[in-house]
């Protein structure tokens, strides 16, 4: 959840680590700090609650000097949004300074030790508790890394650290128990950059070294030691990363989300790109190895997602059981290890996820992997834990997200979905002749109607000048369109701050259609597929009882459109994609209302990008 960078090297590690964090504010935004190894050999700090801003403007006042940083921007777990509980945290005569991303479970009983040894606490947060530990330990043994180690002997929880220390100024050290969001090293010439998140560092560098579970790292300007926590040398791993550096910027664009929105019929193009052929007909994911006789004997398929992803999974469950005659369960990652699924052999876990650092649908796979399940992910970042921890990913091409409500990973997860879908059928020979051709084609033409949708935004602006003020909307779809209406809800909620329930229409009558006043506009994903009698029957129904429909609907749809009050058009495509060009209205009406409220788009309050504690 929390952002952290380090910076150690000949430029001055203050700005460097504020520009970083600024890459990564989507991560938290309670509060910041950084803390500075200054020449005279003592550890200085600036934090300030809020937003980056404020400390941006305490360093201007104040700048720190200094060659080796260390930064955080906080989502708050243990403590208020204090600046005495914004990170960096010391130990108490000074020595050491951490960053933190995680939960230490036992903080309570070893604060109390500690307090019972004299040692005095000035937060109230779970991290202080570590830079105490170290700090004890390195009275004994001079050593930080050493001390680090010693101390997170004692630690429970997943956690990632950074630690610098007065007592050897030449280093960083890095840490990381359990799943708790990744740390990635970032190697320049003559300096070296720590992250949470590649885009913070995309800048300097793009030779990247990923810190996976149990290992430290004591970070030198010109060279990394890794080991593992127990100190056995490691040799570590260097990647290289593809991301082009101006993607992870706003540019032009008045929002990251905006720009995603927009982004979507590019981020389609690249997910498609090179994996399908369109004179055979033929899909070929490469990361994904499965021969013939393993797509044939596949039993099941349980998806385990959370958020938006988790709405991926739930269309993709549609595509896959259709396409590919394969039965597939969809799981929330923060349930799936607590109830007692049923996997195993000839079964596989699929993890959605645009992060690859959501720590429930980590833990999700590990339990599927614990049962005997082969583990294969759809993901965004390559060398997130997900992608590294599977045995087959497929990537999802669309590029940094940036913005807090997921927008273009979605779609291009679906897309995703459906390649996966495609290549299973085929491999399992239940997809073949006109019906595959069919469903290739409808593919090619996915990028260019993407295009047309995510260009008309103007609608969208005049709804949210009439609906802007309203406290709740329901919205409504059915079939492969319903886990649409879900994500249509989800996204308006998390942004504009305004309830928003998102059902399957032919369920109304059970119970929400005792909502319907003029009050509560009804949004109806209404395109033409198996089930669009009935949701037209279902718009009716609203309509009787006096609600406000805004109908989304195939474009020429001209009874659809009469029934509704209000019209949003898509092109016309399969049932099977329609999820994904159904998706861009909604999040353009979201957006739409959130910016006319004036609300905080890509920082939606109480919210990370990656939710890297249970
Ligand atoms: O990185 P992931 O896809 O695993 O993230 C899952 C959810 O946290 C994420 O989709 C969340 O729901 C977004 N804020 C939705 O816009």
């Amino acid at each position: 959840m929390c952002g952290i960078v380090g910076y150690i090297g000949t430029q001055a590690a203050a700005p460097l680590v504020l520009a970083g964090l600024q890459r990564l504010e989507y991560r938290g935004y309670d509060s910041a700090g950084i803390a500075v190894l200054h020449e005279a050999g003592e550890i200085v700090t600036e934090r300030a609650v809020g937003k980056l801003l404020y400390l941006a403007a305490r360093l201007e006042l104040a700048p720190l000097s200094g060659h080796i940083g260390i930064g955080h921007t906080r989502w708050a777990t243990h403590g208020g949004v204090t600046e005495e509980n914004a990170h960096p945290h010391l130990g108490m005569n000074g020595e050491v300074a951490v960053v933190h991303n995680g939960i230490i479970e036992n903080y309570a009983s070893l604060r109390r030790e500690l307090q019972a040894e004299g040692v005095t606490f000035t937060s109230e947060t779970d991290t202080e508790v570590v830079a105490q530990l170290v700090e004890r330990e390195l009275a004994q043994s001079g050593d930080l890394a050493a001390s680090v180690r010693a101390a997170l002997l004692r630690i429970e929880g997943a956690s990632s650290f950074v630690f610098i220390s007065t007592r050897q100024p030449d280093r960083i050290v890095v840490a990381r128990l359990g799943n708790a969001g990744g740390i990635v090293i970032g190697l320049g010439d003559r300096e070296t950059f720590i992250a949470s998140d590649i885009p913070a560092i995309l800048k300097h560098t793009r030779k990247i070294i990923f810190l996976e579970n149990r290992q430290l790292a004591v970070v030198r300007s010109d060279k990394i030691a890794l080991s593992t926590l127990s100190g056995a040398p490691l040799e570590p791993e260097i990647h290289a990363i593809s991301w082009d550096p101006v993607a992870a910027e706003k540019g032009a664009y008045r929002h990251f989300m905006q720009k995603e929105i927009a982004e979507q019929p590019r981020a389609i193009t690249d997910t498609i790109r090179g994996r399908v052929n369109f004179s055979s007909n033929r899909v070929h994911l490469e990361t994904l190895p499965l021969t013939v006789a393993e797509a044939r004997e596949l039993e099941k398929i349980t998806i385990v997602a959370c958020g938006t992803s988790y709405h991926a999974g739930l269309v993709g469950k549609f595509m896959l059981e259709n396409l590919a005659e394969v039965p597939v369960e969809v799981d929330y990652g923060s349930e799936f290890r607590y109830r007692r699924p049923l996997v195993g052999k000839n079964n596989v876990v699929l993890a959605i996820t645009q992060s690859g650092e959501t720590v429930d649908t980590l833990a999700a796979m590990e339990e599927g992997k614990r049962q005997g399940a082969k583990l294969w992910s759809i993901v965004n970042v390559l060398g997130s834990q997900a992608q590294r921890s599977s045995d087959g990913y497929i990537l999802m091409h669309a590029g940094p997200e940036i913005g807090v409500a997921s927008t273009k990973a979605f779609t291009a997860s679906l897309v995703d979905l459906y390649l996966l879908a495609l290549q299973l059928g085929t491999q399992r020979g239940v997809l073949q002749g006109e019906r595959l051709e069919e469903a290739i084609a409808a593919l090619a033409r996915l990028p260019q109607l993407a295009g047309q949708v995510a260009e008309e935004v103007e609608i969208y602006h005049r709804l949210a000048e009439i609906f802007y003020t309203r406290d709740h909307f329901l919205y409504l779809g059915r079939g492969p369109n319903y886990p649409i209406a879900l994500e249509g809800a989800l996204k308006l909620k998390e942004i504009s701050y305004i309830h928003a329930e998102g059902y399957p229409a032919g369920e109304m009558k059970h119970g929400p259609i005792a909502l319907i006043d003029r009050m509560m506009p009804v949004v109806a994903v209404a395109t033409r597929d198996g089930v669009y009698e009935k949701m037209i029957s279902q718009i009716e129904q609203v309509k009787a009882r006096g609600g406000i429909v805004i109908a989304l609907v195939e474009q020429g749809d001209e009874l659809a459109a009469a029934k509704a009050d209000y019209v949003m058009e898509v092109p016309g495509t399969t049932p099977f994609l329609a999820p994904i060009l159904n998706t861009i209205p909604l999040q353009w009406l979201s957006y739409a209302i959130a910016v006319r409220r004036g609300a905080d788009v890509d920082q939606p309050r109480n919210l990370a990008k990656s939710v890297t504690v249970e």
